[in-house]
């Protein structure tokens, strides 16, 4: 591709082959370019070569390289910046984006990405789907909270993150179980200026009916049985927090009109009360279900649906993004390792194929189960072929038994195996497997005990 209209790069960064190399491929391409290999250089240069495009890398010797870019975004406002980073997580990304970053390109740079990403640039700062590189020399450490993903709908989703923390409009968050959806709610609230008031999270499908209306908009005292004392509820708590409604397809219906109207109104009533109250709270909401069929089928209202879904986040499932299983496997293993104390580094190379190969329903969750488990059956430092493959064997075996056979089982037995059905089911989501069986934690745990079950067993 020749551009007629010479565009102008300037590239800064600190090593010295990338300059070199970037600059040569960008020439032919038939950009006018200029390099700069440290912040200072970069600042001087662009003023006085006035580039279209800048690549940026974020680290630099002198000046942190989202430093330099709220600078560069500061002196000129419709600068056009690519990020350049070796750290393609979440928060870099999150916080170029939100310092004004057009786009973001992980170390080892694929050129053609590059390429891509300036066209796009030039044309205008909208993005679309892009083609991602598939970098095997990369490297993650364990930190609580971040979200790890390089393909190219994590991408938009960590763009979406950035940008909704600017804001305090209602998302709505949806995806398979486990999928990261509450990972996702905690991010943007903590990427947001309001980050030091509470996140509250709230299970819609654990709580029934009156006691869920409580829990949200609090209750005054003796408005029903066991309300003794005056309870305030999340909303009034949160103040200029974030309210994050999991599974808010399970609210009933007439919880459903209060709700809405805290969002149209920001007021609302304890339960049994007559003073109105008001509540600054964001709400962020999540479910794994098809809300919009559910509004189809008249049981979620309409009204609610359009004002939870001001902005509205899909999340993938993890094997519509199986290139990010590496990176995610290199990840959960360090925080498995910190959890555990152990120091495993890898996985063989044929029950990683393995793990490439398996559909995982219930998504990042499910990965961490087995994994987990993998590591605690593991003595040495590499988890085996072995470990892997008869794992993931089992749970398919499983999933296609359940419901054969016709032994005759004591009470005990049953519960045992109903318990761990539900368990797998969930993929040993404690909340969900409690609301399943009726549950509290406290006896759901009891009764972990009692069976000897622990995370990820299958049989
Ligand atoms: N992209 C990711 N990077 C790292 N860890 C992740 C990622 N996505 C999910 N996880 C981990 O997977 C587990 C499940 O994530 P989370 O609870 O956010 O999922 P969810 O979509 O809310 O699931 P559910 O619908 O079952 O409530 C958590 O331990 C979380 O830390
Ligand atoms: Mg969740």
């Amino acid at each position: 591709m020749v551009n007629m209209k010479r565009h102008r790069i300037l590239i800064i960064d600190d090593e010295q082959n990338i300059l070199e190399s970037l600059e040569m491929f960008l020439c032919e391409r038939g950009y006018e370019v200029a390099c700069a290999s440290s912040g200072l250089e970069g600042i001087e240069k662009n003023k006085a070569f006035i580039p279209d495009v800048i690549i940026l890398d974020v680290r630099l010797p002198d000046i942190d390289g989202l430093e330099l870019l709220k600078q560069l975004r500061e002196n000129n406002h419709d600068k056009n910046i690519i990020i350049i980073t070796a750290f393609h997580d979440m928060d870099t990304t999150i916080k170029a984006i939100k310092l004004g970053a057009c786009e973001y390109i992980p170390k080892p740079i694929d050129i053609e990405e590059l390429e891509t990403a300036i066209c796009r640039v030039l044309k205008s700062c909208t993005y679309t789907e892009k083609r991602t590189s598939s970098p095997s020399d990369i490297s993650v450490s364990y930190e609580k909270g971040k979200i790890i993903g390089k393909s190219g709908v994590m991408k938009e989703i960590f763009k979406s993150i950035g940008m909704l923390s600017e804001n305090r409009i209602t998302v709505l968050i949806e995806g398979e179980t486990g999928t990261g959806k509450e990972l996702i709610a905690r991010a943007i609230h903590y990427h947001s200026p309001y980050k030091n008031y509470p996140f509250l999270a709230i299970n819609c499908s654990a709580i029934v009916g009156t006691l869920l209306e409580s829990e949200l908009f609090g209750h005054e005292k003796g408005a029903f049985t066991n309300a003794i004392f005056t309870k305030k509820g999340k909303f009034e708590i949160a103040g200029e927090g974030t309210i994050f409604l999991d599974e808010v397809s399970e609210i009933p219906f007439e919880l459903q009109a209060k709700l809405l109207r805290f969002l149209q109104e920001k007021e609302f009533e304890r339960v049994g009360g007559i003073k109105t109250l008001k509540s600054n709270a964001r709400v962020i909401a999540a479910t794994n279900k098809n809300l919009w069929k559910m509004v189809e089928q008249g049981i979620f209202r309409e009204d609610l649906y359009y004002r939870l879904s001001v902005a509205n986040i899909k999340v993938p499932a993890l094997r519509e993004r199986k290139s990010d299983i590496p990176l995610l496997t290199e990840y959960l293993l360090k925080k498995i390792n910190c959890e555990l104390h152990k120091n495993i580094v890898r996985v063989e190379e044929r029950g990683m194929k393995r793990i490439m190969e398996y559909d995982w329903p219930g998504n990042i969750r499910e990965l961490e189960n087995i994994l987990t488990r993998a590591a605690i059956n593991t003595q040495g430092d590499v988890i085996l072929d072995d470990t892997i493959s008869s794992m993931l064997n089992a749970k398919e075996a499983i999933s296609r038994s359940i419901d054969e056979g016709d032994e005759i089982l004591n009470l005990h037995e049953l519960e045992r195996r109903h318990i761990l059905h539900i368990l797998n089911r969930t993929h040993w989501h404690l909340g969900k497997a409690c609301s399943l069986l009726g549950l509290s934690r406290p006896t759901l745990r009891k009764k972990l005990k009692i069976y000897n079950l622990s995370t990820g067993m299958v049989k």
